[in-house]
């Protein structure tokens, strides 16, 4: 499983990124507002702290104008950036072009399986259903999940299903069971999923007794 962080901050990102297991990145324009930083300069530097996918979030609303932000952010910006698009009508058409033209999108924006399936479909590298978004209107966003991965099966899809708007630990955990390919989610969550009051007591004993060791000079 791909394990993505969604934030613009890029002192997340490189605290993340120390650990060692960070394989991407996930911005939109409320992350990029909340940087207070520039679009381009922001990404480019994420693009230089991780390897991976970086998510660039075109804000044309029609076909034409998608393909042309996708082409300039492409061109202006490091080879591992990725196109992010709406999951709208206009959008699955600016996804086909710029796949025939070998560019990575993620189509972000998905609340149905219907909408990840016709971006599957326009050539979607990842779709991007937003789990947090639909619990917030009392439905279950787990139950999309499961009815995404549940027709890939069936039709053998390639694109990666990116669970998205990640809001608790459980929610990654459920997405694991299901065989998500990658979740995006805050720093906040990749600190809880590390966390776990046995291992800090476990430590704790384990340090006490090795000063222990130590100060009677059998280390
Ligand atoms: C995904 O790419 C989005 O940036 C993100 O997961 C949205 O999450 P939110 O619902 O917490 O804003």
């Amino acid at each position: 499983m791909e394990f993505f962080l969604d934030t613009a901050d890029v002192d997340e990102i490189r605290e993340i990124a120390s650990w060692g297991i960070l394989d991407g990145v996930t911005t939109n324009p409320s992350l990029i507002k909340k940087s207070g930083r520039d679009f381009k300069t922001v990404v480019a530097e994420i693009a230089s702290i991780c390897d991976g996918p970086i998510s660039a979030e075109v804000t044309a609303m029609d076909t034409a104008g998608m393909i042309e932000q996708g082409l300039a952010l492409k061109e202006a910006l490091p080879p591992n950036v990725i196109i992010k698009i709406p999951c709208t009508p206009e959008g699955l058409a600016a996804t086909k072009v710029l796949t025939a033209a070998n560019i990575d999108t993620n189509v972000t924006l998905v609340f149905s399986a219907s909408q990840a399936l016709m971006a599957a479909k326009a050539g979607a590298t990842y779709v991007s259903p937003f789990i947090g978004r639909i619990d917030d209107t009392g439905s279950d966003g787990l139950t999309l999940i499961s009815e995404i991965m549940t027709a890939w099966e069936h039709y053998g899809i390639t694109t990666k299903v990116l669970a998205a708007s990640i809001r608790h630990p459980t929610h990654v955990l459920a997405c694991m069971q299901m065989g998500a390919h990658t979740v995006t989610m805050p720093a906040k969550i990749f600190h809880q999923l590390m966390s776990h009051p046995l291992t800090d007591k476990g430590l704790d004993g384990f340090m006490k007794d090795w000063a222990e060791v130590e100060a009677a000079g059998k280390a």
